[in-house]
């Protein structure tokens, strides 16, 4: 089986103004030992206003944490106001770009055709997709989780090669579990990403699915993220709310020291 380095991504959402992500940076790099960047892969996921900061910030600095988007638009350019292209996310050294994020889905009209078309752009434009999905309380309560979540991934993976596949990160939070404080149990969170790569194996085989990285996300903070990470299936977090503060982002992402 191939090696999965995890990833601990943080997911800023509309909070931080560069200023703001530049103090926290300031404070994680001196939290953040070289073992831990080492063995972990980090990336911060801040508002586009603040990305060329985070970026000159991190380069000159020399931190090994990797830059994410929160989103992108699928064309190169065009008359789109007020969305952003891929290809100047790509032009500030952006690595990781999240797609199809309950908060996209549910708030700004993000359907399984336009998560497949900005997957497709991420890859174009030589960045990684960390793609979203999970379901509803309602939707577990009635028992459909199982057919949301992989109904989530055949779309965004069926125009995709193997290879692309193997190397993209799939996250899986349930959307009762963001921003609410009520984490999946880490045995609800295992089986629903044992279903995410049953379901790549399923349709893109089994090196794909032994090599794609699974974060779980939703209410993760430094108390829960150990039992998480011990999880076969689990190869990551994507944090929101507990990304916010330095000294709590880097017990995370010290999730082993726990
Ligand atoms: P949360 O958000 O950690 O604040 O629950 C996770 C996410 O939405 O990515």
């Amino acid at each position: 089986m191939p090696e999965r380095t995890p990833l601990i991504s943080g997911n800023w959402k509309m909070n931080l103004n560069h200023f703001e992500a530049t103090a926290l940076l300031d404070k994680l790099r001196y939290l953040l030992t070289k073992e831990d960047t080492e063995s972990v892969d980090v990336s911060v996921h801040p508002p586009f206003t603040d990305i060329r900061t985070v970026q000159t910030f991190l380069e000159s600095e020399k931190v090994p944490i990797a830059i994410g988007a929160q989103n992108c638009h699928w064309e190169a350019n065009g008359a789109y106001t007020g969305e952003v292209s891929p290809v100047f996310l790509a032009k500030l050294n952006v690595s990781y770009v999240i797609v199809g994020h309950s908060e996209r889905r549910q708030l700004f009209g993000d359907t399984d055709v336009i998560v497949q078309r900005k997957v497709g752009a991420v890859f174009a434009h030589g960045m990684t997709p960390i793609l979203c999905c999970g379901e509803t309380l309602a939707e577990r309560e009635a028992g459909a989780a199982h057919g949301i979540v992989t109904g989530q991934i055949h779309a965004g993976i069926d125009a995709l090669k193997p290879d692309q596949v193997a190397s993209m990160v799939i996250a899986y939070e349930p959307i009762w579990a963001i921003g609410t404080g009520q984490t999946a149990s880490a045995a609800d969170a295992q089986e629903a990403c044992g279903w995410i790569r049953a379901k790549v194996a399923e349709m893109k085989g089994a090196e794909a699915a032994a090599a794609v990285r699974i974060q779980y996300g939703g209410s993760v903070k430094s108390s829960n993220v150990a039992e998480l990470m011990g999880q076969p299936d689990i190869d990551g977090a994507l944090v929101g709310g507990a990304s916010l503060e330095a000294e709590e982002f880097a017990r995370i992402i010290q999730f082993r020291l726990a």
